[in-house]
C-alpha cells in the first residue's frame, strides 16, 4: 500500500516507503513525482522533514490525501459496481457484478484501487501485463458519487508512475471509450490507423521512446 500526498505547492507524489541513510542511520522518506518532473521522478528527503509543517503559515509540506494498493480478485465485487453506468448495457447491476466471474481480463488483470484515508474504495483501474515491457490499462472508473474530483486521474498517474518504476521504458497500451483528450495528460497518444481495430473505441499508446514489440497484437486481442 502506497500514500498519495500533495506538497503544499499543488504538485502530487507517491510514498514508496522509508529508507536509512547509510551513514548516519537518518531514516528518509523515498517518494515517486506523480507529474513529469524534468530533474527526476524518484527522491528522497529526510522523513522529519517531509513529515513536518513547512507549509505556508506553519501548514503540512506533505498532506496525505489517499492509498494506492493492488487489489485481491476477491474483493473486486467492491468495486465493479463503479462501472455499472458506463458498461452495464441493459442488464441488472447483479447481472453485471456476476459476468465478471468469466471476463478474461478481468480474471488475468492486477487492478489497483485508490482509497480514502478510511479506506473507502473511490477509483480502480485494471492492469495487464501482457510482456515486461507493455501493459494495457482498461476499466478506469471512479465511484459515481465522488466523480470530478480528481481521482481517477490520480489513480492513473500513479500506476504508471508505479509500473515504470519497476520497468523504466514501460510501454502502455489503452482503449478509450470517452474520447483522446482526457488520455493525452498521461502522455498517450493515439495510435496509428494500423492499429485501430474496433470502431467503439480509440487505440492509444503511451511510450517513453519506441513503441513495444508486440503491440498490434495486444490492441486486436485487448478485447
Ligand atoms: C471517466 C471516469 C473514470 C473519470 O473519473 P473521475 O474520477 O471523475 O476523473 P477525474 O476527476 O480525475 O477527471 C475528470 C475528467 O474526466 C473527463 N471525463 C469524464 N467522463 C468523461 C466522458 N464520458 N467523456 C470524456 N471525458 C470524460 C472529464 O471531462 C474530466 O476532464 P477535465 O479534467 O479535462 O475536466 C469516470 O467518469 C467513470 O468512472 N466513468 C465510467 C467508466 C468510464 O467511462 N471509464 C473510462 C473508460 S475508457
Amino acid at each position: 500500500m502506497w500514500t498519495l500526498y500533495q506538497h503544499h505547492k499543488g504538485m502530487h507524489y507517491l510514498a514508496l516507503g522509508k529508507s536509512l541513510h547509510s551513514e548516519t542511520f537518518e531514516p528518509h522518506t523515498v517518494y515517486l513525482a506523480l507529474y513529469d518532473n524534468p530533474r527526476n521522478d524518484l527522491w528522497i528527503r529526510p522523513s522529519n522533514m517531509f513529515d513536518d509543517n513547512g507549509g505556508p503559515r506553519g501548514s503540512k509540506r506533505f498532506t496525505p490525501l489517499a492509498r494506492i494498493r493492488p487489489l485481491a480478485l476477491d474483493e473486486s465485487t467492491n468495486v465493479l459496481p463503479f462501472g455499472f453506468d458506463a458498461w452495464g448495457a441493459g442488464r441488472t447491476l447483479n447481472e453485471f457484478v456476476d459476468s465478471y466471474a468469466t471476463n478474461k481480463n478481468h480474471l488475468r488483470g492486477q487492478r489497483y484501487v485508490l482509497e480514502n484515508l478510511e479506506g473507502a474504495p473511490l477509483a480502480t483501474l485494471n492492469t495487464l501485463r501482457f510482456t515486461p515491457e507493455l501493459t494495457g490499462l482498461a476499466w478506469l472508473a471512479t465511484h459515481p458519487e465522488h466523480r470530478k474530483q480528481g481521482h481517477a486521474t490520480l489513480l492513473m498517474f500513479a500506476v504508471m508512475a508505479l509500473l515504470r518504476f519497476e520497468q523504466s521504458d514501460m510501454c502502455f497500451a489503452l482503449h478509450s471509450e470517452i474520447g483522446i483528450r482526457y488520455y493525452e495528460r498521461f502522455g498517450f497518444e493515439k495510435a496509428s490507423v494500423d492499429h485501430q481495430h474496433f470502431e467503439k473505441s480509440v487505440a492509444m499508446v503511451a511510450s517513453t521512446g519506441q513503441a513495444a514489440a508486440g503491440l498490434d497484437a495486444v490492441l486486436k486481442e485487448f478485447f
